[in-house]
Formats: structure tokens, sequence, C-alpha cells
């Protein structure tokens, strides 16, 4: 499995820091919706889905986390702990979030609007789906 991350460019001087992003350049898809994860308790494993067609950049903009990161035949974890690094996830990608340090903040850039329909919340279906498109 191939983990895509994206490094964005942050412009930084001597007032600080300062990363932006932009739609079919930075994000590689029109950005419909942002939403971000914070306060999450210790311990918490958040996600736990697939999605069907929906695409996602995660950047960790605040502290740290790890994402786990399985396509119904291996998995890969990666830690997300730098504001300027993005981690790409394609549809049909099982995700689980995890190890949030007490100040993380994870933003999320999804390519389309919050849609119920879209998870794929059963892990036994998500595998059957995968393994079945891979015939
Ligand atoms: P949930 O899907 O449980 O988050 P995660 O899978 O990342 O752990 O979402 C928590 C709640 O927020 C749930 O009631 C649905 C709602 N929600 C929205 O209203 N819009 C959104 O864009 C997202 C991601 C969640």
């Amino acid at each position: 499995m191939q983990v895509v991350k994206y490094m964005f460019q942050p412009h930084g001087d001597e007032r600080g820091q300062l990363v932006a992003l932009e739609e079919y350049k930075d994000i590689p898809f029109e950005i419909k919706r942002v939403y971000y994860l914070y306060d999450t308790m210790n311990g918490v494993v958040r996600g736990k889905h697939a999605h069907k067609k929906l695409e996602q950049i995660l950047v960790c903009i605040h502290g740290s986390c790890k994402i786990k990161l399985d396509n119904g035949f291996e998995t890969k974890v990666v830690p997300l702990e730098k504001p300027y690094e993005g981690l790409y996830i394609s549809s049909e990608m099982w995700r689980e979030m995890y190890d949030f340090s007490s100040d993380a903040v994870l933003m999320v850039f999804a390519s389309e609007l919050y849609d119920e329909n879209d998870y794929i919340r059963d892990y036994e279906e998500f595998l059957e789906m995968v393994r079945q498109k891979a015939q």
C-alpha cells in the first residue's frame, strides 16, 4: 500500500509560519467540506469506517496523532505530528485515528459534503467489498 503524504510549503518569516492550502493545487480535489477534531479523550479510537466515494486530506495542525490505514489487504500506521504535513486517504480505505495528544487538533479536508450513505461502518462489509473488487 502506498502512503501518500503531502508536505505543504510554510510561508515562514521572522513573524512565524503560515500554510495556505488551495483546492486542486495543494489539495488534490475540490474542497467541499472542512472539519476538525479536538479535545479528543485519552485512549479514544475514532474513525473505524471507510467511504465509498469520499477522499480526504488529514492535517494534524497542532499536537499529534496516529492514523491506521487498511485497504483490506494490508495496513499501515502513519504518525501525523507536523502542521505542514497532510495525509491523503482515498475512498475505500478503512481508517482509524488514535493516540491523540491532549492538545491535538486534527483538521480534515473532504471532497464531498457529509453523507451518511457514503459510510461503510461494518468492517466485514468493507472487506467483502474490496476483496470482491480485487478479483
Ligand atoms: P463521526 O463520524 O463519529 O466521527 P469519526 O468517524 O471521525 O470518529 O462523527 C461524529 C458526529 O459528527 C456524528 O454525529 C456525525 C457528525 N458529523 C457531521 O455532522 N458532519 C461531518 O462532516 C462529520 C465528519 C461528522
